[in-house]
């Protein structure tokens, strides 16, 4: 790997590439924040924007910052300045940072429950509780402040620790086999959920589209979260692909990621929502529904204590591999434009994280009263961050790549300068050039009222 300055890492295989971009994707945001925003948003036709979005905005906005992140082989605030020397882009690197920071306070947060889970699954603390027992577990355990600190606290130093040991090669291996016996282990769980009495309620709101629910919010909602779910728009596949060997075929490398990315998406919803309905939980309960859903499931399956322990395990696996990509855009800015050293780096971000991530662990505890707009701390950084801060991080980089780049750099990087044939090239700068930014745009115009589609 010649092409690439000795003095930074590089992943080892394409293998690699995409089990470090898939690691990121694949995370909470598909297991936890898809069902509930689903949920909140009426199901089966937010389901059907949302894909929409990840295949028309969202693969697009994923090769635009391959594009970015290889050809300047630098982190996303740097990779502006390198591409746009004198020019006020490197503020999308700036706003990426700042979105890292958001969604890392929050994000950590979750990733928390997710041990305090791993702790009661071995502690065989589900077994026999009612539904509504079950349910009020989770707010008691959200609103006791202490115990979601702890856990808050402990994911976030080992997600340091994984950054500190550059051991990223190391969970690479590991991921290459337990992202797979997630993947069962989520199939198990479909297969327990449908089959429950009273399921079939819970695929019909997943797969039937009532359109009648759609509301300017909700497509902006459908927006945040593809973006969200495919760690888009705030640099952190720049940050990746700048690693990323100039021999690897971008265009099979982003398809192949969203295709994954979305599968487990969509099977965590068909192992949501037939227990949702056949537990008589509500559908838009918010950020508990996973954490509260899930226990019932593994009630009344054979095996359930494995399963629960396995499960809760793996996701807090697939959790470390997205907050580590996360916490690699600041780190990588710290280091390159700040230069400091890696371990200051990371323990500066990790220290300054915490202190909003306190915040937004103590949202349903301690800090409950703490609102702005009708939101507590965690809602308002979430939807600040997915909802705006990407989507609009997504808009300038196309922007950036359609306009400014242009058409030979972007068409040199896609075919490795013309040794490889991208058939889907005119589509490619159709959607970056037009079509990505004007519908981005109208989702925004449309929220804040200005335009009425
Ligand atoms: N995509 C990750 C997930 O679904 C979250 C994430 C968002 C990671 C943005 C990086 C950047 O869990």
């Amino acid at each position: 790997m010649s092409e690439i300055l000795n003095t930074r890492d590089s992943f080892g295989s394409k293998f690699g590439v995409i089990a470090a971009t898939a690691g990121s994707a694949i995370g909470l945001g598909n297991i936890w924040r898809f069902p509930y925003v689903v949920g909140e948003n009426g199901g089966g036709a937010f389901l059907i924007i949302y894909l929409a979005f990840v295949l028309a905005i969202g693969l697009p906005v994923m090769l635009s910052e391959f594009i970015i992140g290889r050809s300047s082989q630098r982190n996303a605030f740097g990779a502006f300045k390198v591409l746009a020397p004198g020019k006020p882009w490197y503020l999308v690197g700036v706003m990426g940072v700042v979105a890292a920071f958001m969604i890392l306070s929050f994000y950590t947060a979750v990733a928390g429950w997710t041990l305090e889970y791993i702790y009661q699954s071995f502690a065989n603390g589900f077994a026999g509780k009612s539904s509504a027992e079950l349910s009020s577990m989770f707010t008691d355990f959200r609103s006791e402040s202490w115990r979601p600190l702890l856990w808050f606290f402990v994911f976030m130093a080992m997600t340091a620790l994984v950054i500190i040991a550059g051991v990223k090669n190391g969970i690479e291996k590991y991921t290459k086999i337990l992202m797979p016996v997630l993947l069962v282990i989520l199939v198990v769980l479909c297969i327990r959920s449908v089959t429950l009495e009273g399921a079939t309620g819970g695929l019909e709101f997943l797969f039937k589209p009532d359109f009648s629910k759609i509301t300017a919010r909700t497509v902006l909602e459908a927006l945040g979260q593809a973006f969200f779910s495919l760690s888009i728009g705030m640099g952190t596949l720049i940050t990746y692909s700048s690693y990323v060997s100039k021999k690897e075929t971008l265009g099979s490398i982003s398809f192949s990621v969203a295709v994954a990315d979305t599968m487990i998406a969509i099977l965590a919803g068909v192992a949501i929502f037939p227990a949702v309905f056949a537990f008589g939980i509500e559908p838009g309960s918010g950020e508990g529904l996973v954490y509260i859903t899930l226990p019932n499931i593994f009630q009344q399956m054979a095996g359930g204590y494995v399963f629960s322990l396995l499960f809760f395990l793996l996701l807090g696996v697939a959790a470390l591999t997205s907050t580590i990509s996360v916490l690699e855009v600041i780190v990588a800015y710290f280091v390159e434009e700040l230069k400091l050293s890696r371990k200051k780096a990371t323990w500066l971000a990790t220290g300054s994280v915490s202190v909003v991530g306190i915040m937004c662990t103590l949202s349903w505890g301690a800090m409950k009263n703490v609102e702005l707009f009708g939101m507590n701390v965690f809602s308002l950084l979430d939807f600040i961050s997915a909802n705006i801060l990407l989507p609009l991080g997504g808009l300038l980089i196309v922007v950036f790549v359609g306009w400014f780049l242009g058409r030979n750099k972007a068409k040199a990087e896609l075919s490795n300068e013309g040794r490889l044939k991208v058939v889907y090239f005119p589509a490619f700068m159709m959607i970056v050039k037009f079509i990505a930014p004007i519908a981005i745009a109208l989702v925004f115009l449309q929220q804040i009222g200005l335009i009425r589609l």
